[in-house]
């Protein structure tokens, strides 16, 4: 059986119910026995590492040349809930990574001009090339000749808003932020039991409601037409094991038809235990959208520095 489902809380979403009832419900419940595998890439460090994280992770934060605007409701509220934080520093040589700030509309020229008063004015972009810098773009910075703007891209961290193209996305050192889904969603109600539901949208359109199909419980389904280059939390989250990818022209129906009730549980089970990573609270709260985003910049802390550039 397929639903449409016309009601839902983002615009423009791509998205459909599939229920399929054909599972016996006691192979759903021999499955909640079998919660074995985590949904974590560390499962026995993460934890630990998030709390050193928030007891010892320092951000040094450039001053804006002027005032900020952001396009994406996502990007002011990490730049806010980065801004109040106990993770800013006003100390440059206790940080670990160093911020630079800019609009989303500085032309590359004035973002060239940024880089290079960071540059003149402190001695930290020197020793690393830019390594240990982050920056927020949603739509991520063009590639272009320009001595600042390359190393800007090649070695600075890049937050952008999911997904992002493939061309403005490095992927073993950016990151992307998951969507703001609406605050205080109206609950959906979720059947259960014998029932296996699965939440389908295509990659590269809308899919900011990942986050919040998983906390309903839905198994989502993420429909490419080539590799995926980024996921939220790609470094953090064993994505393979709670969301099903399917090539564009696979037979939806037919694929998700032969997964059974253990299958449809196990993907269930761990969807609902990391959609907290994908809430974005005001003010943050631990382990969720903002928190995790600090967690996976805390990963990329280490860089090489240069002692004596001249
Ligand atoms: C960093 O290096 C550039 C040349 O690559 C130089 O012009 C600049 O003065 C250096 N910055 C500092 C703070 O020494
Ligand atoms: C940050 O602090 C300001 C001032 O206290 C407050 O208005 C704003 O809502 C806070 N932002 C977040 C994301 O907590």
């Amino acid at each position: 059986m397929f639903l449409l489902r016309k009601n839902l809380h983002v615009p423009g979403l791509f998205l459909f119910l599939l229920l399929l009832s054909s599972s016996s419900s006691s192979s759903v419940s021999i499955a909640k026995a079998q919660y074995k595998s985590s949904p974590y890439l560390s499962p026995t460090t993460v934890i630990l590492n998030y709390n050193k994280m928030v007891n010892n992770f320092k951000v040094f934060m450039y001053k804006p040349n002027k005032p900020l605007n952001f396009a994406a409701k996502v990007e002011s509220m990490f730049y806010s809930s980065l801004q109040n934080s106990t993770y800013i520093t006003q100390d440059p040589e206790e940080a670990h990574l160093f911020f630079v700030p800019f609009s989303q509309d500085t032309s590359t020229r004035s973002l060239a001009r940024v880089i290079t008063r960071i540059r003149s004015e402190h001695p930290y972009w020197n020793r690393t090339l830019g390594a240990d810098h982050f920056y927020l773009s949603c739509g991520g910075i063009p590639r272009v000749s320009d001595r600042n703007l390359v190393e800007l891209k090649k070695n600075a961290i890049q937050i952008s808003c999911f997904p992002t193209r493939r061309d403005m996305f490095v992927p073993h050192k950016d990151l992307t932020l998951p969507a703001v889904s609406i605050p205080h969603a109206p609950a959906r109600r979720v059947r259960m039991g014998g029932e296996r539901e699965f939440c389908v949208g295509e990659y590269g359109k809308d899919v900011s409601w990942i986050g919040e199909a998983m906390r309903l419980g839905c198994v989502v389904v993420v429909v490419t037409e080539g590799a995926v280059n980024d996921m939220p939390f790609m470094d953090v989250l064993r994505w393979r094991e709670m969301v099903v990818f399917l090539r564009k022209g696979e037979e939806v129906k037919r694929v998700l038809g032969e997964s059974d009730g253990e299958w449809h549980e196990r993907r269930r089970g761990l969807g609902v235990v990391v959609s907290k990573h994908f809430v974005w609270n005001h003010p943050p709260l631990p382990f969720d959208a903002f928190n995790t985003i600090m967690y996976q910049l805390w990963l990329r802390r280490y860089t090489i520095r240069y002692a004596n550039v001249q």
